[in-house]
């Protein structure tokens, strides 16, 4: 079925830009792409960028754009929308200059969330560079990412109905794992290229729209050297670093200064032939590792006691 190729960017609206340039630039390893009216871009690939920061009070995710391959696709795509009556809205030219893309059609998605189909996303005059990385982002035809959005009284056949029936997405797999007694995260993964999940949604208890973005390394040396960045710098760690036991990428999660998390990755598993893909379903978030710091903090700690006596 016709549908999206690649998450090409976000746009997150956040309250500090200084702090933000930090977190992307020197502790992410991303290139700051260019100055924009409100805030600034950050480049991960040759791409013109790939996250967009503007200034605002939200502290959240405000866009997400896909890309998609032609613009009879993209027409597809809008009929199919216009269809199951949700409300599709031309972009104008100023906004289509903005993002740097040909063309740009927004829609809503039932959580709320802002969805930018475009066509044309451009690349950059200048190859990309990172201070900071000794490999670079793998992007290409996994897109930027993936994200992780929240879904509170929405219930599955709702969102799967606009992101599988109507975008095209697949499912990779679903996780539901019982984190405390009676309570249970609940998971589902969803693909449109290699990359195991460009978007995954799930009932997770924070209070904004996106719970992580992710990005992934192609050195596995990149990953320790952004964590050890990140430690030094005393940005808050949400998870410690350990593998996910679906797409079994090693990473870590690091807060951002807008609160949600980052997810910094290498290593995630690639589907590469879709016809062939089986749905798994898991019970464990994890295969190991990506504990609370205050648990890992106590261990240390306590195993620091123990040496003493
Ligand atoms: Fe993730």
């Amino acid at each position: 079925m016709t549908g999206i190729k690649e998450l090409a960017y976000v746009v997150y609206q956040v309250s500090d830009l200084m702090d933000w340039e930090h977190f992307g630039v020197t502790l992410l390893g991303m290139q700051f792409g260019h100055k924009t009216p409100n805030g600034f871009s950050l480049r991960t690939d040759q791409k013109a960028y790939r996250w967009l920061i503007e200034q605002g009070p939200a502290d959240d995710l405000v866009a997400t754009g896909f890309e998609v391959d032609s613009d009879a696709e993209l027409d597809l795509i809008v009929a199919r929308l216009q269809s199951a009556g949700r409300e599709v809205t031309v972009a104008d030219a100023d906004l289509i200059r903005a993002r740097r893309v040909e063309r740009l059609v927004s829609t809503t998605d039932p959580m709320g969330n802002r969805v930018e189909l475009i066509t044309g996303f451009a690349d950059a005059d200048t190859a990309f560079e990172s201070r900071a990385l000794l490999g670079g982002f793998v992007t290409g035809a996994g897109g930027a990412g993936h994200e992780v959005l929240t879904t509170p009284g929405v219930t599955r056949e709702t969102y799967l109905e606009f992101y599988v029936d109507l975008l095209g997405m697949q499912i990779s797999d679903t996780i539901v794992e019982k984190i405390a007694p009676g309570v249970y995260a609940d998971l589902i993964f969803l693909h449109c290229n290699p990359r195991h999940h460009t978007v995954a949604l799930g009932d997770v208890p924070v209070p904004r729209s996106i719970h992580h973005f992710m990005v992934e390394v192609s050195d596995i040396r990149d990953v320790g050297r952004a964590w050890d960045r990140c430690l030094a710098a005393h940005q808050p760690i949400e998870m410690t670093l350990g593998m996910h036991t679906n797409d079994r990428m090693f990473s870590f999660y690091v807060s951002s200064p807008s609160g949600f998390a980052v997810e910094f990755g290498w290593g995630g598993l690639l589907i590469d032939d879709p016809a062939a893909w089986q749905i798994g379903h898991f019970d464990m978030r994890d295969s190991w590792g990506h504990e609370s710091p205050t648990r890992v903090a106590e261990s240390l700690h306590a195993g620091t006691m123990k040496g003493a006596h």
